[in-house]
């Protein structure tokens, strides 16, 4: 079982490069799914399909091609299949509060609720092995994150708060309803919420799990798009998830005469150099800007083709985490695999927001979270593989002194 993720910024290029991936990874005789995460569904457009097709197959993995299945999931279709009594819950507290039914409806699904209808797809194809090969088109950026902080935030809600709210809310329950007008949830929503949680079980150590799940950041040469890679790229870590890729999407082809893109070729090219610095050892996909969109199969097979080349697109392209991050003693460490380098080698520039290391000829770009601008004394120690750069003293201070 493998689960492939493409995250990145709007636009960057995710959707055509996992319909790519899975259309290689089919080709290569894996069993293969491609799952839409974003509710603005582009699957099927991408791959021309019948519209027709997909509403009669409406949120269910739909057979696109040999060993080739699409999924695109239809909110009000889960809220049917799994939420219930939980919806109905929320939708009475909202109609109950003045608003029109079919408004509260509408905004009792919750953000979140797609996310963890998809985490529920994982976890079952999962378990049940029904694909070799598992592609998650993401929503762009801020949504992935959202998404993959979901099995975080609930085994804190179902550890911290769920059994102590549902063993109050039947306390209060028979006294609140005399004098209190708003309902309370029944025993049915908490029990639903239950057997959610009881489903998605788990989920958390598949995606995070470097021997299934890994994430391949899509990019483009361009400073703002890849100022938010290097975040993304920060996040994911700080999430534990392994990445295994950096795909770089519309690069000017070399052999462009026009003047005209003179100065694009130009900015492209020190951006590409600069994504070494903030990506390496992360291997980086160069592809180019095609002539033409690439949609409908033929083109995208193309496409898998100029990614990938020989490679096989399931394969693990980078199996550790870049660097770790820890807390600890009131300090903050930074750990990175650096072999073979003594610390006089290691020069440190903290920036604002990063931290520069180099090494020689050799610079990376680590950003920091926001958090740690706080530590104002950074020292390095090097054992022989891994450097720690260790954040400590001042915070405490400041923080005493606020206090
Ligand atoms: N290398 C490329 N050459 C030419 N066109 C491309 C290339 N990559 C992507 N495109 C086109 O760019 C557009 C956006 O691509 P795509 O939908 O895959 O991006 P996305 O990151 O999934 O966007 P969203 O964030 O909206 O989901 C599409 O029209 C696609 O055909
Ligand atoms: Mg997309």
């Amino acid at each position: 079982m493998r689960i492939i993720m493409f995250a990145g910024k709007g636009g960057v290029g995710k959707t055509s490069i996992a319909s790519a991936t899975g259309l290689k990874a089919a080709g290569m005789g894996y069993k293969t799914l491609i799952m839409s995460l974003d509710i603005a569904h582009s699957l099927s457009d991408i791959f021309s399909l019948n519209k027709g097709l997909m509403d009669k197959n409406k949120g269910i993995p739909v057979k696109i091609e040999d060993r080739l299945w699409i999924q695109e999931l239809d909110i009000q279709e889960e809220i049917q299949r799994n939420w219930g009594d939980v919806h109905k819950y929320i939708a009475s507290l909202f109609h109950k509060a003045g608003l029109d039914e079919i408004l509260a409806e509408e905004l009792a699904i919750l953000p979140g609720m797609e996310e963890v209808s998809s985490l529920l797809y994982i976890n079952r194809y999962a378990h049940e092995g029904d694909f070799d090969v598992i592609i998650l088109d993401c929503a762009p950026t801020g949504e992935s994150l959202r998404f993959i902080s979901i099995p975080t935030i609930l085994e804190w809600y179902i550890s911290k708060i769920f059994k102590i709210e549902r063993r109050l809310v039947s306390y209060i329950r028979p006294v609140a309803k005399r004098f209190y007008d708003v309902p309370l949830p029944e025993d049915d929503y908490f029990k639903a919420l239950e057997n959610l949680f009881v489903r998605l079980e788990g989920v958390d150590n598949i995606l995070t799990d470097p021997t299934i799940t890994t994430v391949r950041l899509v990019t483009n040469p361009e400073k703002i798009v890849l100022k938010e890679t290097q975040r993304s790229f920060l996040y994911f870590s700080l999430y534990k998830m392994c990445i295994d890729a950096v795909v770089m999407n519309r690069i000017l082809p070399g052999n462009i005469e026009e003047t005209y893109f003179n100065d694009w070729k130009e900015s492209q090219r020190r951006y590409l150099e600069l994504a070494e610095e903030y990506f390496s050892p992360v291997p980086i996909f160069h592809v180019v800007l095609f002539q033409n969109e690439p949609l409908g199969k033929e083109r995208l097979k193309k496409f898998g083709e100029d990614i990938y080349g020989e490679h096989d697109p399931t394969e693990h392209f980078y199996t550790e985490r870049p660097y770790e991050f820890n807390r600890k003693d009131g300090k903050f460490f930074i750990k990175i695999k650096l072999p073979f380098l003594t610390k006089e080698e290691i020069e440190l520039n903290r920036l604002p927001e990063e931290m520069v290391i180099r090494v020689g000829g050799f610079k990376r770009h680590i950003p920091l979270p926001r958090y740690v601008s706080a530590y104002k004394d950074v020292t390095a120690k090097t054992d022989g593989t891994y450097l720690n750069i260790i954040f400590g003293g001042n915070r405490d201070e400041k923080e005493k002194t606020q206090r």
